[in-house]
């Protein structure tokens, strides 16, 4: 049997994420990057928000995959050739990247992440499943900069970026995301999850949802950073906000002080007044022509999407 190899990029090259979370409470307008949801207690929120009845991303997500699958496949391999190398960012677990393994037969699959830890736990799983198969974990924050080394992808790799995480990039950040992608694919394809602009009130649920788990997700960012920071944020004093603006298109997403308050941490503090916020995460929605309009200005060629009946949600393939 074949095992994982693990790849993670020298320290330095990782940056400094309690630096950059406290530059961030700093700011003016306080903000926080949504990478700082995800510890191991906000990874398991978030995989109980893909369950909940009002987050029709997931599961939208993975109907289209049921419906049109081989169609999509074979869009993907008229790109990269078979067999394809598949290089999946923000793997996770994992299990967006493997339900791919039967439709396109890859000949390696690169797991990028920003926990070695999870994918490493994930790739040794699969592993066993997939013995003769080439597997490679990457701990990278792809979301400053995303270079891999050409060895790993070869020419005409499929760049695998699912379940509308591109949301979280304001339009020049997703096109810079967009064109580093193409390089890695070099020559090859990207196939990725892009979620629609549709009716404000089932946005709205879909990130403030009754049983509470999105608000729980999002508070779990100040635990995150009690942890990270030594900070003393006070979860009862924080209420969660979400809501759509129409203008940018965007859910964003806000942690509001119920009170005023100072909050400390190693080397910082600040008060915040009674109703000023925290911005932790956009989750920007794109009409199908503008997101093609969007690979199109990153270099990539031919689009092609596929949809559910109502529209909410789009899968794209494009050359690189
Ligand atoms: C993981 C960025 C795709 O924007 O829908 C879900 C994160 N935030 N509920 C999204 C999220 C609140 C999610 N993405």
């Amino acid at each position: 049997m074949t095992r994982p190899r693990i790849l993670q990029p020298a320290a330095a090259a990782a940056g400094d994420p309690a630096a950059e979370a406290a530059a961030g409470l700093l700011q003016p307008a306080a903000a926080v990057a949504p990478k700082f949801f995800y510890d191991a207690q906000g990874s398991r929120l978030f995989d109980a928000i893909t369950e909940l009845a009002e987050y029709y991303p997931t599961r939208t997500e993975a109907a289209i995959f049921a419906a049109h699958g081989p169609a999509i496949a074979r869009a993907v391999l008229e790109h990269t050739g078979a067999p394809p190398v598949i290089v999946d960012l923000g793997a996770g677990n994992c299990a967006k990247g493997a339900a791919l393994f039967p439709l396109l037969a890859p000949r390696r699959y690169v797991a990028v992440d920003i926990s070695a830890d999870y994918v490493a736990g994930a790739l040794a799983q699969l592993q066993r499943e997939h013995p003769a198969l080439d597997l490679v974990g990457v701990g990278l924050d792809f979301s400053s900069r995303l270079v891999l080394p050409a060895e790993l992808t070869g020419p005409r790799a499929l760049v695998f970026y699912p379940g509308s995480s591109i949301g979280n990039f304001d339009p020049p950040g997703a096109l810079a995301l967009l064109r580093q992608a193409r390089d890695v694919a070099g020559g090859g394809a990207l196939l990725i999850g892009v979620d629609l602009v549709k009716p404000e009130a089932v946005l709205e649920a879909a990130y403030d949802d009754a049983l509470g788990v999105t608000a729980a997700f999002n508070l779990n960012l100040l635990r995150h950073l009690n942890r990270l920071l030594g900070a003393d944020f006070e979860l009862r004093q924080w209420r969660h906000v979400a809501r759509f603006d129409r203008e940018a298109s965007r859910i964003e997403m806000h942690l509001e002080a119920r009170a005023p308050q100072r909050v400390r941490w190693r080397g910082g503090e600040r008060s915040f007044a009674a109703g000023e916020r925290i911005h932790t995460e956009n989750s920007y929605k794109w009409t199908v022509d503008g997101f093609a309009a969007l690979l199109r200005e990153a270099g990539f060629a031919a689009p092609r999407h596929w949809s559910d009946e109502r529209g909410w949600f789009a899968l794209f393939v494009a050359g690189a």
